[in-house]
């Protein structure tokens, strides 16, 4: 029996309300944050050739798996995968995949809704500092930079200050965790589609601005020699250990949200005449364009203040402030750049936060409005768990916060091993779940399910295209994110041993 109309009472009123949907949950942290984050500790231009490699050969392959596995099957994550596998004729335990999708997604919101929460934190204190010049001078105070007058080490240590103060951390944890629940409560069409089709073209516009800006006051000139310029002796040194190409694997899938049963969820509400290949190609390249030019807002910057580009997390949230400071209009820029991160943050987290609510709301057998019912609850009650196990992550970030920021969930366990609850979350994600979920929809796509229904589905216009695609799922996706799972879980443990550390 073949499935044949996607089974939900819900969908996309469109393919822009789709793509807009997929692209706001594919940008976000992974693209402001851990984009230059990776291209900054991989050598740059190398690794940013790598990346796009990945993500066209290996992420675009399993997004389209994804979609259409979802569109076939219908109702919930979980069911849609036992439906489609029933359907095939393979085994139902391939709705286990739907299940580590859900503990996935729900796991990485709750700590994803903690960071944001301090992206959301520093656009209200540059908020603050601009209403303040402005108090203080008229609307030249527009043109001040950030911190007028701070100190450097008052700069750098706001950081660290609010890290110490958990009140803070929960206080904006809270706010953005509510505001994802009200709009996820409020369904697709009303809720999750409205609140992409409003941010979404904010957040492209602040992009570009910022990284024109930044361009024209930064040094361009290194940031483009950094994220163009591949530098292929590095390149084959790093090509040669490993670990160039298992982070660009694992940052193209964290990117585009694969693995986590989102893209499965996605597909769910997605109508049977939406071409798949061509929405999936738009969103890949679209999630691609913004890493790239997110590297642009940011570098000529670093450049410019001599800052490290390799700097991680601590970059975003500590040094950039430096440059704020001394920029004119720093206070402006900053503010634009915080609250474009925070609306990234929100169209992600709330695509996180609805694979769990769309099991909650139910499968096709219920009426719509038990759907709607099954929804609203659902989505408070899975908030709340958010918002509880955020304030355990929140903690863990307090230094000499007691027990809770001493605690290392997982003890010396490798890779998830040495690590406070909120980076042994995102390791335990990032680095297992993820790629074997992604793992697992590749084979479920290229193995269990036929080739004529996934050439069905699919709906390539040329042979040639699907057959491209067959390949490149049935062999060269599991093969790659094999090898990202068997190093790092196997590999880089060993290697990290044999270094002693
Ligand atoms: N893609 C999102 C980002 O780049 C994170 C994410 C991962 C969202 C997995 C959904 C699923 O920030």
């Amino acid at each position: 029996m073949a499935v044949t109309r996607s089974g939900s009472d819900e969908h996309w009123s469109g393919r822009a309300a789709f793509v807009l949907a997929a692209i706001g949950s594919a940008v976000g942290i992974g693209n402001l944050v851990r984009f230059p984050y990776q291209a900054g500790e991989n050598g740059g231009g190398a690794f940013v050739i790598v990346y796009i490699l990945a993500v066209f050969a290996i992420g675009l392959p399993v997004l389209m798996a994804e979609l259409f596995i979802g569109r076939r099957g219908g109702g919930t994550p979980v069911a849609a995968i036992r439906r489609l596998a029933k359907a095939e004729g393979a085994s139902t335990a391939w709705a286990l995949m739907g299940w580590i999708g859900i503990f996935a997604s729900f796991l990485i919101v709750t700590f994803y809704s903690v960071i944001s929460g301090w992206l959301l934190y520093y656009a209200w204190s540059l908020l603050g500092d601009i209403a303040g010049n402005i108090a203080e001078m008229g609307l030249a105070g527009i043109a001040q930079p950030a911190f007028a007058g701070d100190s450097e080490d008052s700069i750098t240590s706001r950081f660290p200050e609010l890290l110490a103060n958990p009140g803070r951390q929960v206080l904006f944890h809270g706010l953005f965790i509510g505001l994802a629940t009200f709009i996820v409560s409020r369904g697709v069409k009303g809720g999750i589609e409205k609140a992409a089709t409003w941010l979404m073209p904010v957040f492209f516009f602040l992009l570009v601005a910022l990284s024109v800006t930044s361009l024209i006051i930064g040094d361009a000139a290194s940031a483009l020699d950094f994220l163009f310029r591949p530098k292929f002796d590095a390149l084959a040194s790093q090509f040669m250990n490993g670990e160039i190409l298992v982070n660009a694997v694992g940052q193209a899938f964290f990117s585009l949200s694969l693995g986590s049963a989102l893209m499965i969820t996605y597909g769910i509400y997605l109508e049977r005449d939406q071409n798949i290949p061509a929405a999936a190609t738009t969103v890949a390249s679209a999630d691609t364009a913004v890493a790239l030019i997110s590297g642009l807002a940011i570098f000529p910057i670093v450049f410019a203040f001599n800052l490290e580009p390799a700097g991680g997390l601590g970059l975003i949230f500590g040094p950039l402030l430096l440059a704020f400071n001394q920029m004119p209009f720093g206070a402006l820029f900053g503010l634009a750049f915080f609250i474009m991160a925070v609306f990234a943050a929100l169209t992600s987290a709330i695509s996180l936060f609805e694979v769990p609510a769309a099991w909650a709301k139910g499968d096709i057998d219920l009426d719509a409005a038990t759907h709607a019912r099954r929804r609203t609850i659902g989505s408070v009650i899975i908030g709340l768990l958010i918002f509880v196990i955020g304030v355990f992550h929140a903690l863990s970030q307090v230094p000499d916060g007691g027990s809770l920021s001493t605690w290392q969930p997982f003890g010396q366990m490798p890779v998830l091993g040495n690590k406070t609850l909120l980076d042994a979350a995102d390791a335990l994600t990032g680095s297992i779940m993820l790629p074997l979920g992604g793992f697992l929809a590749a084979v479920f796509a290229g193995y269990a399910v036929s080739e004529s229904s996934s050439r069905e589905e699919l709906g390539f216009k040329h042979e040639k295209s699907y057959r491209r695609w067959r390949f490149l799922i049935r062999y060269v996706c599991p093969f790659f994110v094999g090898l990202i799972l068997v190093w790092g879980v196997i590999i880089a443990p060993l290697l990290a041993a044999a270094n002693g550390n």
